[in-house]
């Protein structure tokens, strides 16, 4: 059994995007912060409505899934479908791109803290035009489960295992069979898990601080900053003095050129000419 050492940290850096929502963004900042399949990951967190009220008006993708994670806050989706969802805390809306989606995510607030994650995850080549969809996930259909050295696993996508009980997340089946946790765990709690040695895999914390990686050769990853994992078969890590809240993700890698123009996520050049001509003429979301 290898355990997953920290291999390179991805610290986030201060964006906005839409209009003008401030976040902070670690893999996806450049080209060469994507881990397969996953291309990027947003936080965004704040106290003040000036730096989130204006949300993401209208906008396009093609080509892969977008998982919103609400922690706190409430945000309206609605699309181009007619589909319409509202996310409070706790609730997770996961979206296929797929062949194309016009939508907007605007918050549905105008006080108080607004925190979360958006994460974007890859499509492979022969599932990059497939219809779109989404599913919103309740809070309430998040199975949560207390660890026995203390600390709490919700399990969004994949199946948690603890001391031999199975506990499968809403998600599952995907291609890339994403395993998504939100792991809390009091201070200098440990927390270790399997994951399938050819899944790419990394962490993102959100509060306190974790060591990774086996007992005696763990490395220190801070808040707001993401760890990518190397190779090995479980990943392992313990909370410092703070304690720590972080996500966890891992993903079957897609292998296949990744080429990128703001919302569109596609395989090649010509594929990403075409899709910026779909949205022109409207062609993205005839049905
Ligand atoms: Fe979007």
């Amino acid at each position: 059994m290898t355990t997953r050492t920290l291999q390179k940290v991805i610290e986030s850096a201060a964006t906005s995007d839409g209009a003008g929502v401030k976040l902070r963004r670690s893999l996806g900042s450049s080209q060469f912060q994507r881990l397969d399949p996953f291309l990027m990951l947003d936080e965004f967190g704040t106290e003040n409505p000036d730096d989130y009220i204006a949300g993401f008006p209208n906008h396009p993708h093609r080509g892969f899934e977008t998982v919103t994670y609400m922690l706190d806050g409430h945000m309206l989706h609605q699309d181009h479908l007619g589909n319409r969802g509202d996310l409070k805390s706790g609730d997770v809306q996961w979206m296929t791109a797929g062949r194309g989606i016009i939508h907007s995510e605007m918050p549905q607030q105008l006080q108080g803290r607004m925190r979360g994650f958006q994460l974007w995850i890859n499509l492979p080549a022969r599932e990059k035009m497939k219809p779109p969809a989404y599913r919103d996930i309740p809070a309430s259909q998040i199975p949560g489960v207390d660890l026995p050295g203390g600390g709490r696993v919700k399990v969004i996508a994949g199946t948690l295992v603890v001391e031999g009980k199975a506990t499968p997340g809403p998600i599952q089946g995907l291609s890339t069979d994403p395993l998504y946790f939100d792991v809390a765990l009091p201070a200098r709690a440990a927390f270790a898990h399997p994951i399938p040695p050819d899944y790419n895999a990394f962490l993102y914390v959100y509060e306190g601080g974790v060591d990774v990686g086996p007992a005696g050769a763990a490395r220190v990853l801070k808040m707001r900053s993401a760890g990518v994992l190397s190779a090995g078969d479980v990943m392992a890590v313990t909370a410092g003095a703070q304690g720590a809240r972080f996500i966890l993700l891992a993903g079957k890698p897609i292998k296949e050129p990744v080429v990128q123009y703001g919302p569109f996520v596609m395989n090649t050049h010509e594929e990403i000419e075409q899709a910026v001509r779909d949205y022109q003429s409207g062609e993205l979301t005839r049905v």
